[in-house]
């Protein structure tokens, strides 16, 4: 391993398009692979408030980023009418602050907020998924609409499939004329903030509606479906089941996890709040980990939570993970990054390839040297052992 060489490289700061030059450099190929596409780097931003207007996304673009998930919008039906509407809060504030594990001795980063989705009109998002695609096409870097449709509670056996119907097609439409032609790329949003509805205090509702969702969404239009999957309020066991039913449900690709949810924190005067930190990876790597030991076989994973560093990266990857999306690594304060210049974007990617201890690229050295495997996707065929540092 050439450690002046990558020492020079992290101190150079950000390298446009890292991949290319990683791949001259040093024999790493980071291709990863996000809904069924392959894209340039595994890293991406997940959906959220960092991914709502199209200078966000042009940012990442120019900063390289593998994909963006624009921000999730709460799905209507033909009249207009949400379902979901609760979880069309706009954003007040947004706190950023350090995190302490309490299932493993480390620091970690967290964001408070009382938001939850799109809180604008319909149309606006749909001009939003249009110019983003627009933008994304020009930067190869897929972009994929993110929605939360309706769910119904314990009890209820209705489906207000017109919200389904509705969305969906719109959106395909804006994703046509945004400039693609082939299936739509579509995270469906199974929020953290559904764990505290009383709507999701049911086990067999939970699986009932990862079963369902997949086959009222894809025979609308052509879409590639990615299921983004919360963390629920029980046990392992139930998360590994949940887990289970998605990966038979008909979607393509799954989203592990979406972030843990506290009932009793508060903030600003509104009580359960979600969260993140070293225990949101821990416990997505032990679920993932729980999944692989019981032998399920799983969709593609784009893996969220706590990637932070370019070394978390790669423990979701030796679990299957095929790319990363992130939104807290994207707001925390410019020291972090240990670089001067560049967008937060730049640098965050610059710190995730090529920070000297935690970075991924010194560390799929180490692994290369190790056992041969130079591919970002081969890490998956690994053991999770081949890597303990
Ligand atoms: C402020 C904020 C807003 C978010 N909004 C959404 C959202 O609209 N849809 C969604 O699927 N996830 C949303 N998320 C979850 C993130 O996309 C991400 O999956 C999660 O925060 C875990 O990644 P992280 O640890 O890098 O933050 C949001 C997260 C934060 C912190």
């Amino acid at each position: 391993m050439n450690n002046a060489q990558l020492l020079q490289d992290w101190e150079r700061g950000p390298i446009p398009q890292p991949e290319t030059y990683i791949l001259d450099a040093y024999g790493i190929d980071l291709t990863g692979r996000y809904g069924g596409r392959p894209i340039k780097n595994p890293f991406g931003k997940a959906s959220g408030q960092l991914s709502l207007n199209a200078r966000q996304v042009q940012a990442d673009a120019d900063a390289g980023l593998g994909f963006v998930v624009l921000k999730t919008v709460i799905a209507e039906d033909a009249s207009g009418e949400q379902t979901m509407k609760a979880w069309t809060v706009k954003e007040t504030r947004m706190q950023v602050e350090p995190i302490a594990g309490k299932t493993v001795p480390r620091l970690g980063w967290t964001t408070t907020w009382k938001g939850r989705g799109w809180h604008d009109t319909f149309d606006a998002y749909l001009n939003l998924t249009r110019e983003a695609v627009r933008i994304g096409r020009e930067a190869s870097m897929v972009v994929a609409p993110s929605v939360k449709y309706h769910l119904p509670g314990p009890g209820e056996t209705d489906w207000r499939t017109g919200e389904y119907q509705h969305t969906t097609a719109r959106l395909y439409e804006a994703w046509l004329s945004g400039g693609e032609s082939g299936p739509m790329i579509l995270e469906k949003d199974f929020s953290p903030t559904l764990a505290g509805d009383d709507r999701a205090g049911q086990q067999a509702t939970i699986l009932s509606w990862l079963r369902t969702v997949p086959g009222l969404i894809k025979p609308v239009r052509p879409v590639i479906l990615g299921m983004k999957l919360m963390n629920t309020m029980f046990e392992d066991a139930f998360q590994v089941e949940a887990l289970k039913a998605a990966a038979s449900s008909g979607a393509d690709f799954l989203v592990c996890f979406n972030r843990l949810f506290d009932p009793q924190k508060e903030f600003d005067g509104k009580v359960g709040v979600a969260y993140g930190g070293p225990d949101l990876s821990a416990r997505n790597l032990k679920v993932l980990r729980l999944a692989k030991e019981a032998g399920l076989t799983l969709p593609p994973l784009s893996a969220t939570g706590d990637v932070c560093t370019g070394k978390v990266a790669l423990a979701y990857a030796l679990l299957g993970a095929e790319s990363l999306q992130m939104h807290t690594l994207f707001q925390l304060p410019d020291l972090y990054y240990e670089c001067r210049s560049g967008s937060k974007s730049a640098r965050a990617l610059h710190y995730l390839l090529f920070h000297p201890e935690t970075g991924l690229v010194p560390a799929m050295l180490t692994l290369k040297e190790r056992s041969g495997i130079s591919r970002f996707l081969d890490l998956q065929h690994l053991p999770e052992e081949a890597f303990s540092a």
